[in-house]
């Protein structure tokens, strides 16, 4: 969170560990790009691409390239703007597992100390498979230098574990390696625009926070919706499932945001303890209620338009006896002054009908007496519903009076379109999580204990779906999921909201 504009980082190297795969391709090369476009990149930077591929400094530019003109926001940025950034890229091949080659990192950290005359910051990016990032870790450790928290940083992708046991065990590796301000857990839904416009939204406005509590909201729904399946990743989705891969990290920071105490300061620690206790508060299920309160679901074929959907069993890397959710559904509790009894009902999904995450706010009905019958026929609650993704808006429905002559009451919304109220595009989520490493400002990365709390919430659901089968399929592509995630919310009153 970038609090003073265009403020620049200190000379910087990044070292990118898997940089020849797919993340540093899609998503990090790209957001350094645009930023070295808006002029947030460092004076002086230089950043390495690490991997066993082979390949010269000008054929990884060259790959990279592809990967800005695929999937950057910006395919083509001003003239020469690509010449003059990727010089600053190189290509380094180095076996992560073979301990000698870490003096490489060495060597080339002192070059850039002589040439820019001081010692840079120095981040390291795993982009790497979990399994490797204890090896990667240990071995950067060992390296004297690494010890310098005020220069070296760490940055680790999630998975942040499989389950509490093993975040618990990853975190005291790393925390026997480096200190806790030298390690950034990425979450990148903490990074959109949306997701932090959340506490501009409740904390730089009188109007709602008086309103934003138990007294007034009757609950609260935040959906995370995506049309795709698979796409090609069979291995690591079969080990995770929905609710590891989504709600664990992603959906859990999203409720925090909404749930969180206002912060005395924007300092990271501040910010941290507030989603932090968020966390804590959350009701632990007891194992007899997990089936009452989480539904899961797996997709079976199905047709999108003409064109045919492979079940997920069907889906290369996947077992075809496999139990993987691709969907979850949750119900929880945030048991403290502000939210107590007020159900949070959060679900995901692969092959749903839209791309969409929203967050919805409902209102407790407005008592009514004064209206007659036919004037509230179409009577809805108050309700706001904030769009993190495609669309990024902020809209507040209320009840008015139908133009005519009698009192007929319609629903009708005022709309906060981003689109509309600001020119150009708004930066990614790598974009400013990038630039956050960069500056040291650690507010929208997941503290040890943050992680920890967060499978805390999920390890009963976890443990249940473990020790029973599921009777999988049982929803088909395009659709919302199982009939039993209707009925988790149906059975309180309520109804998933799509809009
Ligand atoms: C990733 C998950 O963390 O988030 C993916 O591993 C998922 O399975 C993705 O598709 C969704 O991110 P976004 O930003 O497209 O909502």
């Amino acid at each position: 969170m970038n609090p003073s504009s265009n403020q620049r980082p200190p000379a910087t190297v990044l070292f990118i560990f898997g940089g020849s795969g797919d993340l540093n391709l899609r998503k990090l090369t790209p957001a350094l790009y645009n930023l070295f476009i808006d002029e947030y990149m460092p004076e002086q930077f230089a950043v390495v691409g690490l991997g066993r591929s082979d390949y010269s400094d000008e054929s990884f530019r060259e790959r990279l390239l592809e990967g800005v003109q695929s999937f950057s926001r910006r395919k083509n940025g001003p003239d020469d703007a690509w010449k003059t950034f990727s010089p600053a890229i190189t290509y380094m091949k180095m076996d992560a597992g073979d301990a000698a080659s870490y003096s490489m990192l060495t060597d080339f950290v002192k070059t850039k100390e002589q040439e820019w005359g001081g010692m840079p910051n120095v981040i390291f990016y795993l982009a790497v498979a979990p399994q490797l990032v204890p090896e990667i870790a240990t071995s950067l450790g060992k390296l004297e230098w690494c010890g310098d928290t005020s220069h070296v940083r760490i940055v680790v992708e999630k998975p942040f574990g499989h389950d509490l046991k093993t975040a618990k065990e990853l975190n005291s590796l790393l925390r026997s390696l480096f200190a806790e301000e030298q390690i950034y857990r990425i979450d990148h839904y903490l990074g959109k625009q949306t997701v932090q416009n959340i506490l501009a939204l409740r904390f730089a406005n009188s109007l709602f926070e008086p309103i934003w509590n138990r007294q007034y909201v009757e609950h609260i729904q935040i959906t995370a919706a995506e049309t795709v399946g698979l796409e090609g990743r069979g291995g690591y989705y079969e080990e995770s499932g929905a609710l590891r891969d989504m709600i664990q990290n992603h959906l859990l920071q999203v409720l925090c945001m909404v749930a969180t105490e206002v912060p005395t300061t924007f300092e990271a620690n501040e910010v941290r303890n507030k989603t932090a206790d968020v966390l804590h508060a959350i009701r632990r299920i007891a194992p007899d209620q997990v089936n009452s309160v989480a539904v899961r679901g797996q997709y079976g074929p199905g047709k999108k338009g003409d064109k045919d959907i492979p079940g997920y069993r069907e889906e290369k890397g996947v077992d075809p006896d496999s139990a993987t959710e691709t969907f979850a559904a949750v119900k929880l509790y945030v048991d403290n002054w502000r939210w107590e009894n007020v159900p949070f009902y959060l679900r995901t999904g692969k092959t749903l009908p839209e791309k969409m995450t929203t967050i919805t706010i409902q209102f407790k009905k407005a008592p009514d007496y004064a209206f007659p019958d036919e004037a509230g026929e179409h009577w809805q609650s108050n309700r706001l519903i904030i769009g993190i993704q495609p669309d990024m808006d902020i809209r507040l429905r209320f009840q008015a009076k139908r133009p005519g002559q009698s009192m007929i009451l319609d629903p009708v919304e005022m709309v906060f379109s981003y689109k509309t109220a600001y020119e150009g595009q708004e930066p990614e989520a790598y974009e400013t999580l990038l630039l956050d490493v960069m500056l040291g400002d650690a507010t929208l990365f997941m503290r040890a204990d943050q992680v920890e709390a967060a499978w805390e919430v999920v390890t009963p659901i976890l443990e249940a779906w473990g020790s029973q089968k599921p009777d999988f399929p049982n929803y088909t592509p395009g659709s919302w999921g199982p009939q039993a995630a209707m009925d988790l919310i149906e059975n309180d009153g309520f109804h998933w909201m799509t809009e």
